[in-house]
C-alpha cells in the first residue's frame, strides 16, 4: 500500500498517492499502524543491525517514537528526529531531551558524528530519498551504518487473493525506496551495503473489505493514475473476494543496512 505523505504535513510527496498529513495523523497514529507488536518487531530488527560498538543512534522520520523509544541497548544513546509537530510532541514525551524537529534532508548534527542512523517507513514517503541517504551519510562516523526500510510497497504484497488483484499494478509502480536504487544512491556517498534483516508487520494484514476503502480513498492512485474505471475494475474484484473482513498475512518488511566507507 502506498502511504506517501512527506514532510511539511504531508505536502509534496511527488504525486505519488493520497497525501497523508502527518500533522492530523498524529492522533491515530499508535492505534492504525500495528501499535506496539509492530513497533517491537520494528526495533528489534533494527537492533540487529546495529553494532555492538555503536555509542549513538538517531532514528529519522521517528513519528510517535512507538519504535524509537523500544531501540533500547546499554550504552546506547537514541535520538529521533520527525518533521511533523504533532507527531514529535508524542514523541517528546517517549523521548525526553532526545527527540527533534527536523526535516531529515537538514540535520541539526555535526559531520561524522553519528555511530548509527534509522528510518523505519520513510523513503518509500518521499520524492527526495537520494538527499536523504545523502544527509544520513554526512552524519555517520566512517563504519556507522544506515538501516533503512526498502520495498515498502513490495511487502505488502504476501501472495495472497487480494494482491493477486493489485499485482499487477503493483509491479508498474516505481517506488522511491526500491532496494536497487538505495543502494545506488547509498554507495554515491560512501555507502556499502552489508546484510540486513525483516520484520514482520503484526496487525498490517489486509482485508478485502479495507483494500476496497484504501482503493477508493486514493491510496493506490499513482500506481495507475487514479484512472476511475480501473477503480471500479478493482473495486468489483476485491468485493467478489471471500471473506471480506478476514485479515490476509501479515507483510514482513525489508530493513537494509549500509556501512559507511572510512
Ligand atoms: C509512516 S511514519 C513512520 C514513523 C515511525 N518511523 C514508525 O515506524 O512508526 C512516517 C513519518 O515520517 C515523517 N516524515 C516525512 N517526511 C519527513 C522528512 N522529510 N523529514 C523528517 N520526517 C519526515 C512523518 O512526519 C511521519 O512521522
Amino acid at each position: 500500500m502506498s502511504e506517501a505523505g512527506g514532510v511539511n504535513g504531508g505536502r509534496g510527496n511527488g504525486g505519488r498517492g493520497t497525501l497523508l498529513d502527518y500533522e492530523a495523523e498524529a492522533a491515530h497514529y499508535d492505534r492504525t499502524r500495528g501499535g506496539v507488536p509492530r513497533a517491537e518487531a520494528a526495533a528489534q530488527a533494527v537492533l540487529r543491525l546495529v553494532p555492538a560498538s555503536a555509542r549513538t543512534l538517531l532514528d529519522l522520520a521517528c513519528g510517535t517514537g512507538l519504535v524509537t523509544e523500544r531501540i533500547v541497548r546499554t550504552g546506547l544513546s537514541v535520538y529521533g528526529a520527525d518533521a511533523a509537530h504533532a507527531m514529535l510532541r508524542t514523541a517528546a514525551t517517549r523521548l525526553p531531551g532526545r527527540a527533534v524537529r527536523a526535516d531529515a534532508r537538514r540535520l541539526p548534527f555535526p559531520d561524522a558524528s553519528l555511530d548509527a542512523v534509522s528510518a523505519v517507513w520513510l523513503l518509500h514517503l518521499v520524492p527526495f530519498a537520494p538527499e536523504i541517504v545523502a544527509e544520513a551519510a554526512r552524519v555517520l562516523r566512517p563504519g556507522g551504518v544506515l538501516i533503512a526500510t526498502v520495498d515498502k510497497d513490495a511487502s505488502h504484497d504476501v501472495g495472497s487473493d487480494i494482491d493477486a488483484v493489485l499485482r499487477p499494478l503493483r509491479s508498474a509502480a516505481a517506488a522511491p525506496d526500491r532496494a536497487e536504487a538505495v543502494t545506488r544512491h547509498a554507495a554515491a556517498h560512501g555507502l556499502a551495503p552489508a546484510p540486513g534483516t525483516h520484520f514482520v508487520g503484526h496487525g498490517q494484514g489486509a482485508t478485502p473489505r479495507a483494500t476496497v476503502r484504501k482503493l477508493r480513498g486514493g491510496y493506490f492512485a499513482s500506481w495507475y493514475d487514479g484512472d476511475p474505471a480501473v477503480t471500479d475494475t478493482l473495486a468489483a474484484a476485491l468485493t467478489a473476494l471471500p471473506h471480506q473482513d478476514r485479515p490476509r498475512d501479515d507483510p514482513r518488511y525489508r530493513l537494509a543496512r549500509f556501512v559507511r566507507r572510512g
